[in-house]
């Protein structure tokens, strides 16, 4: 088997695995290294990968049930198997929604306003601009970690209310049915049990502190998560497959590009996830 699992990317984690075409079948192994890396470092790096939405979904279902993907769009954009993000709109031109309150330029962690949560989602890039199009990864249990003793004892047990939208306000929020449901502020990494902060766009308020307090520790703390020393930013190069961990990474989509011109697409598949504990 020639898989190649590489040094670490950064402080904030992050892997290279090459030797390895995941069109294939899976071998026990190699996953057994996969999920290894996975765990270790957060969020894995497969190069040069070619793979169809159905060979995309069969590589997924290593790592559990895959979710379908229930935002707006085009039934292409919806396809159940690996579905497609990208910045174009419905006649196929790129468009900037940067801007948006719910767009993924801010500092997000998959459907955090599920009550089950995304364990992972991977993405491969199938389309970039000339450069830019970056994603940034922000490693939650660095900045859990590096809290003051006297903010972690402050901050135990709290609960965050998620609601979709919350960060665009009511007439955002109105725009989709989700109820506002609860997590836990400091998570559980269920497995190796290291504590992560669990916050981020959508994360909407504490549960049982008046809203504004609460929304104001929320920012604090995302300000403090997502520091550069937390950060690591993957340049991506046509065929790459990322998988990250959506239980201790915060991530963004970075606007370095000229996203009314060029065209970025990419097909993602989220893995369905465990209650946060
Ligand atoms: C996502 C996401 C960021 C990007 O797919 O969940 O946030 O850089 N993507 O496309
Ligand atoms: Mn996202």
């Amino acid at each position: 088997m020639g898989l190649v699992v590489g040094p670490r990317l950064s402080a904030a984690g992050g892997v290279v695995i090459s030797g390895i075409d995941l069109a294939e079948h899976l071998v026990p192994e190699a996953r057994a290294r996969i999920i290894e890396a996975f765990r270790d470092h957060h969020f894995v790096v497969f190069p040069g990968q070619a793979l169809t939405r159905e060979r995309q979904y069969q590589y997924a279902r290593n790592f559990g049930e895959i979710e379908p993907h229930g935002g707006g769009g085009s039934p292409d954009k919806r396809y159940a198997v690996a579905h497609v993000i990208s910045n174009l709109d419905k006649d196929g031109n790129p468009v900037d929604r940067s801007s948006s309150p719910v767009s993924n330029y801010r500092w997000h962690t998959d459907k955090s306003y599920h009550p089950v949560p995304p364990l992972l989602t991977m993405l491969h890039a199938v389309e970039l601009p000339p450069s830019g199009g970056d994603t940034e990864f922000a490693n939650t249990l660095m900045g859990y970690a590096a809290l003051p003793e006297e903010t972690k004892r402050r901050i135990a047990g709290l609960r965050v209310v998620f609601c979709w939208g919350a960060s665009g306000g009511k007439s955002i929020m109105a725009m989709r049915e989700d109820p506002p449901i609860d997590h836990p502020l400091v998570r559980t990494h269920p497995d190796t049990g290291n504590k992560a902060l669990y916050l981020g766009n959508h994360a909407w308020h504490i549960r049982g502190m008046p809203e504004s307090e609460g929304a104001a520790l929320l920012e604090e703390l995302l300000e403090h998560a997502t520091q550069r020393q937390f950060v690591y930013a993957h340049r991506w190069r046509k065929g790459d497959l990322v998988m990250w961990d959506n239980r201790c990474l915060l991530h963004r989509a970075v606007a370095n590009y000229d996203m009314g011109k060029y065209r970025r697409v990419m097909h993602r598949s989220v893995v369905r996830g465990t209650v946060p504990f």
